[in-house]
This record gives structure tokens, sequence and C-alpha cells, in this order.
């Protein structure tokens, strides 16, 4: 296992790789490896060349207010889990590195894509998200790139822009990884207490009940949402922040009766913590 943390050095080494024609597979992560960012690691290992897991904790994607600080950081254990799953290089940059001095060059994908859902809430992410992201695409060069459904519109996101800008690369998405009771994994997920580890699993029970009135034909949004906002209310220490649901790919207005593909997406804090999962309802 190969750790670079410039530049000039990663981009030697896949020169090389690529000449040889080898196929790079690029894992953009913030460490704090968990099982989900696994599956995407394996996946890449499994088709492409060579795997790169980036381990970088994106300063622009959070507001001042929010848990940069504390993001759990666990670089020993993530490399084990790197290499475990395959990975050959893990690029882990400084801030100065990815970011040198003055004001930053963004890249935005504008629209309501970017505004609805966390972009609400979180009206700097995606911005942070698409520039580091494509920042990333320019140092690695990647044939393919791994992310979670976990982070359903970051998904949405990405590819509009990998579009819109032409990135030479195929984006590939695999599907939430879930403890055995159904929380979806997250590096978030070890700032809750044993009881609001107990009230996040509304989370999960919420998005199936959603999906068994939609397979049994419900097709009205506003009564999926209402289920689902019931069944939050019924957890104490959940406090919603969106239970919404958009139509795919682009998030558009959900029609009703709901057509094709749905995301049906929430976010809800328990305590201080902000958790989101999501479920595509499709037809
Ligand atoms: P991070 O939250 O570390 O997630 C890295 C990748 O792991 C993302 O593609 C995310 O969707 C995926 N992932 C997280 N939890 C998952 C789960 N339970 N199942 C499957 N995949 C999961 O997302 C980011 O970092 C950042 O925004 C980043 C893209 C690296 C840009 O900074």
């Amino acid at each position: 296992m190969k750790v670079c943390t410039k530049i000039n050095e990663i981009r030697a080494i896949l020169t090389q790789a690529r000449t040889s024609g080898k196929s790079i597979g690029l894992v953009p992560t913030m460490g704090a490896l968990h099982a989900g960012h696994a599956s995407l690691i394996a996946a890449s290992s499994a088709r492409d060349d060579i795997t790169v897991v980036s381990i970088f904790v994106n300063p622009t994607q959070f507001a001042p207010n929010e848990d940069l600080a504390k993001y759990p950081r666990t670089f020993e254990a993530d490399k084990q889990l790197a290499s475990a799953h395959g990975a050959q290089i893990i690029f882990y940059p400084d801030v100065a590195e990815l970011y040198p001095d003055g004001e930053p060059t963004w890249v935005e994908v504008t629209g309501d894509i970017t505004k609805v859902l966390c972009g609400k809430s979180r009206p700097i992410h995606f911005r942070g998200v698409t520039t580091v992201v494509s920042k990333l695409f320019n140092i690695i060069k990647p044939t393919r790139a791994y992310f979670g459904q976990k982070d359903a519109q970051q998904v949405q996101v990405l590819k509009k822009m990998v579009r819109d800008l032409m990135f030479d690369l195929e984006l590939i998405v695999l599907p939430i990884i879930r403890e055995s009771d159904g929380l979806a994994l997250s590096s978030r997920n070890i700032y809750l207490s044993t009881s609001e580890r107990a009230a996040a699993l509304v989370l999960s029970t919420s998005l199936q009940l959603a999906q068994s009135a939609f397979s049994q034909g419900e097709r009205n949004p506003e009564k999926i949402l209402t289920l689902v906002l019931n069944n939050i209310a019924t957890e104490k220490l959940a406090t919603v922040d969106y239970v919404e649901i958009w139509q795919l790919p682009d998030l558009t207005c959900c029609t009703n009766p709901m057509q094709a593909s749905n995301l049906l997406a929430v976010a809800v804090y328990f305590g201080k913590t902000r958790l989101i999962d999501n479920i595509i309802l499709e037809a």
C-alpha cells in the first residue's frame, strides 16, 4: 500500500500505470472508513487494475456551524481497511495541497438540483463537493469513479457535473450498505448516544413503510410523505430536517400520480447529529 500526500508524486505513479494500459479506479472519501466505503473499494479493485482511495476531509463542503473540526479522523485504521479491500494507493493530501493560497476557483452545478434537499439546509455544501471532486478527477484521471447511493443527491449532482463538463470517466453508483438492523452506515453514526442510535432506526423503518405502500400501488406522493412523517413522529428523539420526494434523474418536481423513478430522501436530527437516508421508488 502506497500513501501519497503530494499531487506530483501520485501523478507520476499514475502516468506510468496509464502508459502501460492499466485502468484506474478512484474512490473519493473523507476517511473514517466503514463497510459502505469498503464496498466501493472492493468494487473498484474487482474491476480496475489500480484502485486509489482518496482521504480528505474537505473543508469547503462544511459550513462554519458544521462538524469539520470534530469530523472523525482514523487514518491508521483507514489504511488497513482500504488495503484489505484491494486498494493499492491512498491519496492523502493536506488542505494546502488541494487549496493553495487565495480564493479558490469554484466548480458549481447550478439550478434546483443543488438547491433542494441537502442543498437547502446546507447551501454551500455541493459547491464544495463538486470543486473537490473536480480536483480529484483532474489529479487522478480515473477510468472509473465509485460513489455510494447513500448520498443520493451527491450522485445526481456529480453525474450532471460529469456530463456538463465532459469529464472522460465512468461514474459508478453502488447500493447503500446497512447495519444488520437497517441503519445506513455513516461515518457520523459514532456521534450517536445509545438512545439516539436506537431512535435512528426510524429512518430505515420509515423508508420500508413507504416502499411497501408504493409496492402495493400507492402513487400519491403526499400520502407516502404523510406515512413517513407520521412514523418518524413516533420517535421523540427525532427532529425532521426534510422528508421529500423528487423525480429522478435530475431531481425535478414529483408528479401526482408518481411516475418512473422517484427519490424519497430523508434528513433527520438525533440530538446534534444529522443523518440522511433514501430509497428509490421505481414504478
Ligand atoms: P464520505 O462521506 O466519506 O463518503 C465517501 C463515499 O462513500 C460516498 O460516495 C458515499 O456515498 C459512500 N458511502 C458512505 N456511506 C455509505 C453506505 N452506507 N453505503 C454505501 N456507500 C456509502 O461523500 C463524501 O465522503 C464526500 O462528499 C466526497 C465525495 C469524498 C467529497 O469530499
